[in-house]
């Protein structure tokens, strides 16, 4: 038996039977140095999915090993009750780096549970109870995450927190209002205001949304909408919550948080995943005022938030991000990515869309571009072609017909070229099937 065969089989055994596994055959993973993770039998992968969009400065990076080897060797545990040089060290830099007036933070372990947080914190501070969040949005696994997600297949056995209600997304490839930008007068916004005069009492906690949707498929809105919609959740009392657990830290390229892109401050902000190149780690920020709210409400701890050994390697993974792959770098590799794929588009009818911004970067598959039925055969055998050529890549929309590209912010063009080399052999292999 292969260890891959004796990995598997034991997977197969005494893990739950609903993880999500990419490939018809499963990969177990050994070892990973930079752009490049291998597989238990040796084979190495170009890794254009950085984890899930979390190795931000590529895996194994040796200064974040490090700063979490000398960390491990010093403390390990500590929770939020006890004060931690590495924890006022991180909120300072993420005080500087964040927009606006975010200015404090609250540290735990997950994207979920950041965005618990930001709803608990948002109740606490308006006084209100309902949130309104988007169609297509993800927000994690709990049973608020599930309740704020957008998606009926992330949204387990029926799991709904009463109070949250979901308003149209700006998916302008399929416009929930079958209009077209600019023409549309960015139309989707409006329905914002619809869902809280019909479906709310009429006074809101927040409005919680991703900058560019992720699980979603990198649905990327025009330019106008947060604009729009900030101004009228404010007018109902609302707060507004970026959740920038998948965009944050230079991910969209030219500045640290995607919501910068879309000239709104928001008065919470959550953030996860990239932060620590892979330890856990999540962060929910927001002003000094806002957070005054959670005061004398009540107790709240989190025993492995603001971890020692995480927050040592987010703020070493921050420092190499400074040093080598800040926003200017990740727009300037997005760029280029961002061309080969739009020259990918147009050889191939499969690919319908392509969105995003930086190095989040998304690919529609059409059946064709006339009735846009999603290709869901045509992406499984994209992803199968892809591992074959050595290429990782990730998954999402409603229809499961993304294809999301993601790679460490640390990606030179060498390596977008690479990964534009086998993009064209699989995305023709595809084709000629079609
Ligand atoms: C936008 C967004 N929010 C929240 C989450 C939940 O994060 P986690 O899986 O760390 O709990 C995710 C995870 O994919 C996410 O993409």
């Amino acid at each position: 038996m292969t260890r891959t065969q004796t990995i598997l089989d034991k997977q197969q055994r005494y893990l739950w039977p609903n993880h999500i596994l990419y490939y018809t055959d499963p990969l177990p993973l050994d070892h990973g140095e930079g752009m490049h993770v291998w597989d238990v039998e040796g084979n190495p992968y170009l890794d254009f999915f950085g984890g899930i969009l979390t190795t931000s400065v590529g895996h194994n990076r040796p200064e974040v090993t490090q700063a979490a080897q000398e960390q491990t060797a010093k403390l390990i545990h500590s929770s939020t009750l006890y004060p931690h040089e590495h924890h006022v060290n991180l909120a300072e830099k993420l005080a500087e780096i964040t927009p606006g007036n975010l200015q404090v933070s609250y540290f735990t372990t997950s994207g979920t549970d950041a965005d618990e947080t930001a709803v608990v914190l948002a109740r606490a501070y308006t006084g209100y109870q309902e949130v309104i969040a988007l169609r297509h949005g993800y927000s994690g696994r709990s049973a608020m995450g599930m309740s704020l997600t957008g998606h009926a297949s992330w949204r387990i056995g029926g799991t709904q927190i009463i109070g949250i209600k979901h308003a149209l997304n700006p998916y302008c490839y399929r416009c929930p209002l079958k209009m077209s930008y600019p023409g549309c007068d960015v139309a989707c916004a409006q329905d914002v205001e619809d869902v809280i005069k019909t479906t709310t009492s009429g006074r809101i906690a927040a409005f919680l949304a991703e900058p560019i949707q992720g699980v979603g498929g990198f649905i990327t809105p025009p330019p106008e909408y947060f604009k729009i919609v900030t101004e009228i959740i404010r007018n109902y009392g609302g707060l507004f919550i970026a959740d920038e657990v998948q965009t944050g830290f230079g991910r969209t390229g030219d500045k640290w948080f995607g919501i910068e892109h879309w000239q709104v401050e928001p008065d919470i902000m959550t953030m996860a995943k990239g932060i620590a190149n892979g330890f856990p780690l999540g962060n929910t920020i927001t002003t000094s005022e806002i957070a005054e709210a959670m005061s004398g409400q009540g107790l709240t701890i989190s025993t492995f938030g603001g971890n020692p050994v995480s927050l040592a390697a987010s703020l070493a993974t921050i420092d190499v991000m400074k040093k080598e792959a800040d926003p200017a770098h990740v727009a300037k590799v997005g760029n280029r990515l961002r061309s080969g794929l739009e020259r990918l588009q147009e050889k191939y009818p499969v690919i319908g869309d392509v969105r995003g911004m930086g190095l989040i970067q998304g690919i529609e598959m059409v059946k064709d571009r006339e009735s846009k039925e999603p290709a869901t055969e045509a992406i499984n055998q994209l992803f199968e072609e892809c591992k074959t050529l050595g290429l990782l890549i990730g998954k999402g929309g409603l229809h499961g017909n993304s294809v999301r590209i993601a790679p460490p912010l640390t990606a030179t063009e060498t390596d977008i070229d690479k990964a534009l080399e086998i993009f064209d052999i699989a995305f023709s292999r595809v084709q000629e099937g079609m």
